[in-house]
């Protein structure tokens, strides 16, 4: 029979809890740190050995945009590193590989939404590992990376990572003042529609390389702030807030916004963000996804 086998690693994270819920349809192998570190060349290769997939799908990150400035070491192994030997070990086993690359390799001095083509810029230690990370995906023979931004969805709270649009929703629910930057532009995105579109990139057969993989549009976190709270129905307390008031480790890019006509002409239109904030915020049990992480194992 042919082999639909998918092996995920990172399966705990907020994207790889949805990829694991997108692929339930077939045979999902989901490694979580605790099961497979992607830093232990030797796991790695034993375990997609052993596993033979069909596609390995790596939601494994280092992502402490400001810690990697303290531990360039451990970003490095986990972002780039550890992709090249998933990229190794990929194509010893014929399979595809999927990796998540991030709009942070860019420097944000753009004023139109940046496409594939466009040179990366990457201002930080985050940022150049995961640009070395999408160049070594780019070496498996089958290697796709999907460059995601701004992720929500997926498990949240105590669960899970907290991401930004956790903690405005969070302060938003609980009236308080919610400190939001005026002049950061980004492309949210959320990880089912990420989910869905590798899924739909997997199974069309589309030709490997890089997609930027955002919800459609792009707005100040301002701005996504004040539409959260309208879908909500509450009143907010929004305290506008620059990148140059904010005495952060890391640089970060001003403007954000990715363009994502590359994967529509591969046949996935991702929803306009907002559309997909409000799905999110629709979910009755508020973004917490218990049934996924029953079914992680490893
Ligand atoms: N979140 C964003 O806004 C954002 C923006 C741009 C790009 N991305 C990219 O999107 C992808 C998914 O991100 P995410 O937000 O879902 O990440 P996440 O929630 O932080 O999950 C990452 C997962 O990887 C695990 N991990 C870390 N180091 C590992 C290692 N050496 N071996 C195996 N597992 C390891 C983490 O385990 P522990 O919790 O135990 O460390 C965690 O479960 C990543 O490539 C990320 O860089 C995310």
């Amino acid at each position: 029979m042919h082999n639909r086998r998918v092996l995920v690693v990172g399966a705990a994270g907020r994207l790889g809890a949805a990829i694991v819920d997108v692929f339930a349809d077939r045979e999902v192998i989901a490694h979580t740190r605790a099961s497979l570190d992607i830093t232990d060349p030797t796991a790695v290769i034993r375990a997609v050995e052993r596993a033979a997939p069909a596609v390995v799908v790596n939601c494994a990150a280092f992502n402490d945009v400001d810690g990697a400035e303290d531990r360039p070491v451990e970003a490095l192994a986990t972002n780039a590193f550890g992709v090249r030997t998933l990229a190794r070990a990929a194509d010893a086993a014929g399979a595809t590989l999927v990796h998540y690359g991030s709009d942070f390799v860019f420097d944000g001095t753009a004023t139109a939404p940046y496409d594939e083509d466009a040179s990366p810029s990457p201002m930080s230690t985050y940022a150049v590992s995961k640009l070395l990370g999408e160049w070594f995906a780019l070496d498996a023979a089958r290697g796709f990376v999907l460059r995601v931004e701004s992720l929500f969805g997926g498990p949240r709270g105590s669960m899970g990572r907290r991401g930004s649009l956790d903690a405005i929703v969070e302060g938003l629910q609980q009236g308080r003042a919610v400190p939001v930057f005026t002049d950061r532009v980004v492309s949210p995105s959320y990880v089912d529609d990420i989910a869905r579109a590798t899924k739909h990139l997997i199974d069309s057969q589309a030709p490997p390389g890089v997609y930027h993989c955002v919800n459609s549009g792009c707005a100040t976190w301002y701005e996504i702030a004040a539409e959260a709270a309208r879908i909500l129905g509450v009143t907010p307390r929004l305290e506008p807030i620059t990148v140059d008031q904010v005495r952060l480790k890391a640089r970060r890019p001003r403007f954000c916004a990715l363009a994502n006509g590359k994967l529509a002409a591969a046949g996935f239109a991702m929803p306009a963000w907002h559309d997909a904030l409000r799905r999110w915020l629709a979910r009755p049990e508020g973004g917490i996804r218990h049934d996924t992480m029953d079914r992680v194992h490893g």
